[in-house]
């Protein structure tokens, strides 16, 4: 580190003494293990100070960014559920211009990848965003989180291929730093629309956000959240999003995929990258086993050695097919 704080870039990337070599690309962006955060549970990356030794995991994915500061949806906003929680935080943020100013320093320092997650309602609005940020050293790429509500076409971006695929072409216009997509279940087809993304240059596409759901309290009668429904995460979802990361690694050979969805432990990440994910983000574990980021590429690493594999990348889509 030097006296202003600041790492070295190769400590984002590599600098680990490890006998398995655990790095990977998504696209243009180099990790130095598969392990990254997931947007919304883990605030700006230094809410976790002292608890996660950031430079142990491949990057931070920061809470979404819109242009102007957002105060979500009123509360009760989360809800336990049976294996995971049902959540409408409804984008809660800061707004480009404080991150800017009082965000962006310090995810500068961190001594990890900083991925900056981008909403918006419109067009304009995400690219506004990546505009102002495609300069910033501190920024090494973009998720773009499609599943947010369109409010002119009543849909979200990820909902549809057609809105999905001409919102990244005018975004990698805007900037050519790494740039993922991160899709929704919600979409009647999510490899229609992370092939219309693929097509218009994502570097690669998360699979995926939470899945719709709504808890009802029946003393009250009440739903438990405020906005009535929300997006249900942690292990419930696991199977489903397994699933999906599968068959999008089937139909999109080649097109990286990070996994989302329930992940808790090194097996559970396992089956992600069977599956045919490259990377996977830890979410609603962050909340119950904050620990857990800190462990998984020792225990991935001996994982890899228990399966007689010296390189993660060869896991990747390595699973056997019943005959
Ligand atoms: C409290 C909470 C807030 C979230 N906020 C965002 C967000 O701002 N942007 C986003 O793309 N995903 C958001 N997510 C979705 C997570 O990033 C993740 O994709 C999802 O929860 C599934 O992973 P998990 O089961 O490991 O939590 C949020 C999830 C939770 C639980």
């Amino acid at each position: 580190m030097d006296t202003a704080g600041n790492y070295p870039r190769g400590r984002k990337t590599g600098g680990e003494d490890r006998r398995v070599d655990l790095s990977v690309s998504i696209g243009p962006l180099r990790l130095k293990n598969p392990f990254l955060t997931a947007s919304g549970t883990f605030g700006y990356g230094t809410e976790f100070d002292g608890v996660v030794d950031l430079s142990r995991i491949g990057g931070v994915v920061t809470k979404s960014l819109t242009l102007c500061p957002r105060e979500g949806n009123p509360p009760p906003r989360i809800c336990e559920t049976p294996a995971g929680m049902l959540n409408s935080i409804g984008l809660e943020n800061c707004g480009l211009e404080t991150f800017v100013a009082r965000k962006l320093p310090a995810l500068a320092a961190l001594p990890t990848r900083v991925i900056v997650s981008v909403a918006g309602e419109s067009a304009d609005e995400y690219a506004a965003v990546v505009e102002r940020l495609a300069g910033e050293e501190a920024v090494d790429g973009f998720e773009i989180n499609v599943s947010c509500p369109n409010v002119k076409a009543g849909t979200s971006f990820g909902s549809d291929p057609r809105l999905a695929g001409p919102l990244i072409a005018r975004l990698r216009r805007a900037s050519r730093k790494p740039m993922i997509v991160k899709l929704t279940p919600s979409a009647p087809d999510i490899i229609d629309v992370a092939r219309a993304c693929a097509a218009e240059g994502a570097d690669g596409a998360v699979i995926c956000n939470t899945f719709p759901g709504m808890v009802i309290d029946v003393r009250t009668r009440a739903p438990a959240v405020a906005n009535v429904a929300g997006g249900i995460s942690g292990p419930a979802i696991r199977p489903l999003a397994v699933r999906l990361v599968y068959l999008a690694h089937r139909a999109l050979p080649g097109f990286p995929i990070v996994g989302s969805g329930g992940i808790c432990s090194i097996e559970d990440a396992a089956q992600f990258f069977i599956a045919g994910a490259s990377a996977v983000q830890i979410g609603t574990a962050n909340f119950f086993d904050p620990n857990l980021l800190n462990r998984l590429a020792s225990d991935l690493e001996k994982y890899l050695t228990g399966q007689g594999l010296s390189d993660f990348r060869s896991l990747i889509g390595n699973m056997r097919l019943p005959a």
